[in-house]
């Protein structure tokens, strides 16, 4: 893609919020200096993570998603000296609380109204600016009642600092919870939960997308191509040395968690590479790349409003926005990357399912996410 004029993002609502997002958010984890120890491989400086922020703009974007803990606070800097060059108010930006590990103190983390006052101060110095669009919860908290969690980001609504609230990395009962207790206390419901979600990583299709779906929550993927494993450019057999999949983490409880795919769990997966394959295959077909398939797939589930991207370069932002708009995927490829992406159906979601869809024998968890390819 080379005229960016020819070519702009679709929009989406955000859930049930009326505010449009552009249908792809750009991720900024890469944005800064790693906060892992090792070094995540793949980080950009100030300077080409604002070309990037440029060249999403001049894309059609208009949502931005960090969090306080990315580059230990430098991706939220690195997006506020951006953003005070730009005017404010076109972007949706998204930023989240939890995790801190900046001089490490036991009461600087978590979901207590003590941190969460803290922290979403110290972002909006970092980000310059007065208020942010979407504060997530960026996992759920153990030791900190929810209902101190949630009138405290009520509390953040009503006096300005923010303007919507959501949530991330939580259970189906535990989104129900905050459904019901925000419901209960009468406080403004949560409009948007951040999972990973991707070809690879399906498990939310059992419990919390049916969650979202009936209370009109917005799903945002991240790690839509599974730390770039589906971008096609990993062969079978062949350890990468580079890039994201190629790193070993120093730090042993790091490596290879959901986050941080390890190579040796990828390469042994037969379901991810007959997956990747049959990416290529429709990809072949319909001149696209294999990355533009996988992300395309996300954004026809009817779930998805916006899907999290994350690049390292403008090479891969130009790939990953052509997913955006213009073309769709088929009702029999929707399907065909369904079914080779299946994850094996726990009890009781495989029983209750069977029961449910008797009629049309077919008990897939797509009976509740439903691909939209009208
Ligand atoms: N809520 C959470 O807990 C959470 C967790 C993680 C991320 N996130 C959010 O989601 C965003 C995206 O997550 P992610 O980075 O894991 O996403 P991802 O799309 O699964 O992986 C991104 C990586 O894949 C590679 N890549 C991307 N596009 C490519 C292309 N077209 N061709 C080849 N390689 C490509 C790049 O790594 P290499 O070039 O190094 O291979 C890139 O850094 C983050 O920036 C963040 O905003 C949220």
């Amino acid at each position: 893609m080379t005229d960016s004029s020819e070519f702009k993002m679709d929009y989406n609502y955000l859930g049930r919020t009326g505010l449009q997002v552009s249908n792809l958010c750009l991720g900024t984890m890469t944005f800064g200096q790693s906060s892992f120890q090792g070094g995540l491989p793949g980080q950009c400086d100030e300077e080409l993570s604002h070309q990037i922020l440029n060249r999403y703009v001049e894309l059609g974007g208009n949502f931005i998603d960090t969090a306080d803990i990315y580059s230990l606070g430098n991706s939220e800097s690195i997006i506020g000296n951006w953003l005070k060059q730009q005017q404010r108010d076109k972007y949706i930006l998204a930023t989240k609380v939890f995790f801190w590990r900046v001089n490490p103190d036991i009461n600087r983390q978590g979901l207590t109204r003590r941190h969460i006052v803290q922290s979403i101060e110290e972002s909006l110095e970092r980000l310059q600016t007065d208020y942010v669009d979407l504060y997530q919860m960026h996992c759920w908290d153990n030791a900190t009642p929810i209902r101190e969690t949630l009138l405290t980001f009520n509390d953040l609504i009503r006096c300005g600092k923010i303007r919507h609230a959501g949530c991330s990395n939580v259970t189906g009962w535990q989104l129900q919870q905050i459904v019901d207790l925000n419901r209960e206390l009468n406080l403004n419901p949560f409009i948007s939960l951040q999972q990973q979600y991707s070809l690879a990583t399906r498990y939310d299709e059992f419990e919390s997308f049916n969650v979202c779906k009936l209370n009109g929550i917005a799903v945002l993927p991240w790690s839509a191509l599974k730390g770039g494993a589906l971008s096609g450019k990993y062969k079978r057999g062949e350890r990468p040395v580079a890039g994201r999949i190629g790193w070993v983490a120093q730090d042993e409880a790091q490596r290879g968690n959901q986050t941080f795919p390890s190579w040796d769990k990828l390469e042994g997966s037969d379901k991810i590479w007959n997956t990747i394959w049959k990416l290529e295959e429709i990809g072949k077909a319909k001149g696209k790349s294999v990355a533009q398939v996988a992300i395309r797939w996300l954004l026809q589930r009817d779930i998805v409003s916006s899907v999290i991207i994350g690049v390292r370069n403008l090479k891969q932002l130009n790939d990953n926005a052509v997913a955006s708009s213009g073309w769709k995927l088929t009702k029999e490829e929707m399907q065909e990357l369904n079914d080779v992406s299946m994850p094996e159906i726990p009890y009781p979601y495989e029983q209750i399912w069977r029961q449910n869809d008797y009629k049309n024998n077919k008990y897939l968890p797509s009976y509740f996410v439903d691909d939209m390819t009208d």
